[in-house]
């Protein structure tokens, strides 16, 4: 106890010496956001070891997970009053690191010209045009994604939707020896190394923080859907949004997850667990090392939050209130340019599910998670497997099955957004594709056609080019071989 307090006078020292270096009008925030990290550093240092004790997890009651197709559709009466209490929220702190890109990820280019958050606007502004209203799209920013989102939403300006934005909160990064903040001072972009924006579950803080949380309940809003701007999938779903605000059962769900089917491909997602009589997240991190096979068996844990969530905003404000949000803290180990070991503690969004009153998981069709986290994602939704209709991506009909391609292309050439699009001049046909392996230096021509199993490897040295219009249908090409 006496080293944690010593721990603790220690870094407040530091977090005050770092509020007091800040510029004079941007010093009430920073305390502000210092204060929401000293508390967490606070409860890291309580909580050393699982924040599961794994023979408690209990067997998810039978109306824990309500499916997707036993909801109620609305009445086009009803659907005008309930959007008219919802704001949409889309998570837009994180950059496209993975995809070797310097900016945020919501500016990629998907479709034609249209980014990420080109088509999120359009599909709110159809939703307003459609029915009258006037739903907001608000976007959490991070200092990492703010400068470059500001320029673009510009653009926006003249079109049916208004748009709020927000930074998250902005934690320095402490040393995994010291445990003390490694940043000198408070000027972050003189820094940016030693900051760090921590994790969609800084959520819920930062908005109240932003002045929004007041300002919508003031206006009526009762109901956010919160999702990540990278999933295509994730618009507006009216029959969910039914259920939260007009319960059938009379219940009043203050939380929902969207949960779906687990494949053997999303086995690292988080899942949904009942533990100490409520629902609650169970993320990958949180897992004993023996129990890890346990938790990706898609038999034991069948479903995965797909982080579309939807949340009462009068809940937000009383959990808030009363101090009531403790989501489990995410470590993660980084290592900075110098080779200085940190540490930058985070939350997950959907952790906080257990916080909230009558929280329910509804199995929605997979239809509603399209992620883009890699290139192979990307070509998926490039490709002419998807049309576009109001912003959204639906499956061309002249897919004979409803299930996407298994993609996996080479990390060394075509991890990064700009490789892949020079090996891709165009996206190849994939209509009829089941499975796609590419690895090594290989190249594409245009008006390629992928049918069925398609494995494509070139070893070291050696380099294939896939000529302009070739059609491979179940082949295996490998070494320099000719097509
Ligand atoms: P993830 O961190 O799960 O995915 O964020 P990612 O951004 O694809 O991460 P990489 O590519 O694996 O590094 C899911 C969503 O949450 C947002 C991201 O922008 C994304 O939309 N996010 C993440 C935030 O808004 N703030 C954060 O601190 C982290």
């Amino acid at each position: 106890q006496a080293t944690k307090r010593d721990a603790l006078n220690h870094l407040q020292r530091e977090v005050d010496r770092l509020a007091e270096s800040s510029e004079p009008h941007q010093e009430e925030l920073i305390r502000k956001e210092l204060n929401g990290f000293t508390k967490l550093f606070s409860r890291f240092l309580d909580e050393a070891g699982p924040s599961i004790d794994w023979a408690k997890i209990e067997k998810l009651p039978p109306d824990a997970i309500k499916d997707y197709n036993s909801l109620e559709t609305p009445s086009t009466d009803v659907i005008h009053q309930m959007l008219n209490k919802l704001v949409v929220v889309k998570l837009n702190g994180g950059l496209g690191t993975s995809m070797g890109c310097h900016g945020p990820k919501s500016v990629i280019t998907v479709r034609n010209t249209l980014t990420f958050l080109d088509l999120t606007v359009q599909q709110i502004e159809h939703l307003n045009k459609t029915y009258k209203v006037n739903v907001p799209l608000v976007l959490m920013n991070s200092f990492n994604t703010d400068e470059d989102t500001e320029k673009i939403i510009r653009k926006y300006r003249n079109l049916q939707i208004e748009i709020h934005t927000f930074n998250q909160s902005c934690y320095p990064r402490i040393s995994r020896d010291s445990l003390m903040p490694v940043a000198k001072s408070a000027y972050i972009h003189k820094n940016l190394e030693a900051w760090y924006p921590p994790g969609h579950g800084d959520f819920y803080e930062s908005f109240r923080n932003s002045g929004l949380l007041s300002q919508f309940l003031k206006n009526g809003r009762e109901c956010c859907f919160i999702s990540n701007i990278d999933n295509l999938g994730a618009t507006v779903d009216l029959n969910i949004l039914n259920l939260m605000l007009n319960p059938t059962d009379k219940i009043q769900h203050e939380f929902i997850m969207e949960v779906t089917d687990k494949t053997r491909a999303d086995v690292k997602g988080g899942t949904l667990i009942q533990y100490e009589g409520k629902l609650r997240l169970l993320e990958i991190a949180q897992v004993p090392k023996e129990r890890i096979d346990e938790f990706k068996s898609v038999k034991t844990f069948k479903y995965f939050n797909t982080n579309n969530l939807w949340a009462k905003l009068s809940a937000i404000d009383r959990i808030l209130k009363e101090d009531d949000l403790r989501m489990e803290i995410i470590i993660n180990n980084k290592s900075l340019e110098n080779g200085l070991n940190v540490i930058q503690l985070e939350t997950a969004v959907g952790a906080a599910m257990k916080s909230f009153d009558f929280a329910l998981g509804i199995n929605v069709p997979r239809s509603r998670f399209l992620p883009v986290k890699t290139t192979s994602d990307l070509l998926l939704v490039m490709s002419n497997l998807y049309n576009l209709k109001n912003g959204s991506l639906i499956m061309s009909p002249q897919r004979m099955f409803m299930t996407t391609p298994l993609v996996k292309l080479g990390s060394n050439h075509f991890s990064k957004v700009k490789d892949f699009l020079s090996r891709f001049p165009n996206i190849p046909d994939i209509l009829e594709l089941d499975h796609l392996t590419v690895s090594g230096d290989v190249t594409f021509g245009r008006g390629v056609s992928l049918k069925g199993t398609v494995i494509i490897i070139a070893n070291h040295g050696d380099r294939i080019d896939i000529p302009a219009g070739a059609i491979l249908e179940n082949k295996i090409v490998s070494g320099n071989m000719r097509i």
